[in-house]
């Protein structure tokens, strides 16, 4: 999923927010290549990055060795409520979280975003998406995924749109990036206020 992280984090990259933030939060940072791209082209941002994984953190805390003093890296368990204040980051990002999630667990993930971000606040979620055509490389991850999650990483194509309430989200806006046979979404939405 290399090349597709990429082509995915080029396109996120140019995300007007991903400069203008002054509170940028991730979810499931990982070992935080992205956190790292973002704090090199936003010097006023500060940034506050969640995982699971104490040792992917400690990787991400290498990695924004730099910029240590405007990030938070904070352990979080898996529970459907992220442990951060309500209104807290004009910008929410979470790449590739989505779609290891059992429908209850997107629901929640929105909820949680509805809650963290402010009016107007700016939404940012990419995971696997259905291609517009099946391919083959599709067909094989899903033939994988339903064998045995663990063999692709518990991640599977997620059609998202259903759970974009048009309550709570404007300007959305779902891109989708292919690679290899496999699709990525990329949605990128408004908090209403
Ligand atoms: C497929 S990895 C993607 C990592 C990173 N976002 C990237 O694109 O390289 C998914 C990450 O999400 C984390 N994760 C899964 N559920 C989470 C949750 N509820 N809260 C925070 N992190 C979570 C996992 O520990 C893992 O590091």
């Amino acid at each position: 999923m290399n090349l597709v992280d990429m082509a995915v984090r080029r396109e996120v990259l140019r995300l007007h927010a991903v400069t203008t933030s002054h509170r940028i939060v991730e979810i499931g940072a990982g070992s935080g290549t992205l956190a790292r791209e973002i704090l090199d082209r936003n010097a006023d941002c500060r940034y506050l990055a969640t995982d699971l994984s104490g040792r992917l953190l400690r990787l991400a805390a290498t990695k924004i060795a730099p910029h240590h003093e405007r990030t938070l890296l904070v352990r979080v368990d898996p529970e459907p409520r992220q442990p951060l204040a309500s209104g807290i980051a004009d910008l929410l990002i979470s790449l590739y979280v989505v779609d290891m999630l059992e429908p209850s667990g997107i629901r929640a993930l929105f909820d949680e975003a509805y809650r963290i971000l402010p009016p107007s606040g700016t939404l940012c979620l990419v995971g696997m998406h259905p291609g517009q055509r099946p391919t083959w490389a599709e067909r094989l991850w899903l033939w994988l995924y339903r064998i045995d999650p663990g063999w692709v990483g518990g991640s599977r194509p997620v059609q998202i749109e259903p759970y974009i309430d048009p309550e709570r989200w404007e300007n959305v806006r779902i891109r989708t990036v292919e690679c290899w046979g496999l699709t990525s979404g990329i949605v990128t939405a408004t908090r209403r206020r």
